[in-house]
């Protein structure tokens, strides 16, 4: 469990981040902080691995305050992936891959192991191993990016808008691959990101941010969906224009479900349960 409590942060030169933030993440779980750009996220995010120390308040990882933690020890601890991969330009994925593992005291050859089923895990060639980060493609960059945060087999991962920086197909590709992760490897993920529609996806929770990081609004998607909590939060997820909204028609005695767009999305289905399921 990662834990805020009234957390403040004031950058030098007087800019308020974040005003007063609590909340409790729990483990094994994914929490998307969704926001526009400014509102906190990245500062929030940061204060969980101590590259950014609150003005006040307390963060909590299992009960502890990580003011109480080794800035260094801890960041090693904690899986990380950023926009832009953050990778190495001078070293191989491999060593990559491999660097926190090997400080941690993980011997070579056990990393290196490691290494490539991490790469594999991610949906990666074993080639790529011997490359340089700037002959892979931006995608891939981005899953060596998840295989390094996942090499020292973190129990926490933090996520910055890692999929921001590439092409929309890739995006969902590597979205749909996290998904898959995280129901083999059950992380807790704290998840940053200014798109509302990869929140929902990604999130078993969210957690809708004002500038200040003020909580608009948190709760499982639907719970969101169904019932904004305001104006701001109904168009944030464009629910005041009406995009998410879906109807049925019936084609050839079975009921379809279209979305604002007219394109047809499921059909819904009374046989399997006593519910009703889109497939
Ligand atoms: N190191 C810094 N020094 C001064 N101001 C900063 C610094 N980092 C972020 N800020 C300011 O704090 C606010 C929140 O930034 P950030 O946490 O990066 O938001 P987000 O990730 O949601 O875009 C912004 O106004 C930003 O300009
Ligand atoms: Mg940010």
């Amino acid at each position: 469990m990662i834990g805020f409590e009234n957390v403040r942060k004031e950058y030098p030169g007087g800019t308020v981040a974040v005003e007063d933030f609590t909340l409790e993440i729990p483990s094994h779980r994914s929490v998307v902080l969704v926001g526009s750009s400014g509102s906190g996220k990245t500062t929030l995010m940061r204060m969980i691995n101590r590259m950014v120390d609150p003005t006040a308040g307390r963060v909590l990882i299992d009960g502890e305050d990580v003011a109480h933690l080794d800035p260094v020890q801890l960041r090693r601890s904690i899986g990380y992936v950023m926009q832009a991969s953050g990778l190495l330009p001078h070293r191989t994925v491999l060593d990559n891959i491999t660097t926190v593992p090997v400080l941690r005291g993980t011997s070579r050859r056990d990393a290196r192991t490691r290494a490539a089923e991490l790469l594999e895990l991610v949906g990666l060639d074993q080639q790529v191993a011997t490359r340089y980060p700037a002959q892979l493609s931006g995608g891939q960059q981005q899953r060596v990016g998840v295989a390094r945060a996942l090499a020292a087999d973190p129990d926490i991962l933090l996520m910055d808008e890692p999929f921001g920086a590439v092409d929309p197909i890739v995006r969902a590709d590597l979205q749909q691959e996290l998904l898959r992760l995280q129901r083999e490897l059950r992380k807790t993920i704290v998840f940053v990101t200014h798109d509302i529609d990869e929140a929902f996806l990604v999130g078993d929770r969210v957690v809708l941010l004002r500038p200040g990081g003020i909580i608009a609004q948190q709760g499982a998607p639907r719970e969101i969906l169904a019932r904004p909590a305001d104006d701001f939060v109904s168009r944030f997820v464009g629910a005041d224009r009406g995009t998410r909204t879906l109807h049925l028609e019936e084609v050839d005695g079975r009921r379809v479900v279209v979305d604002a767009d007219g394109r047809a999305t499921g059909v819904l289905d009374h046989d399997r349960t006593a519910g009703e399921h889109m497939t």
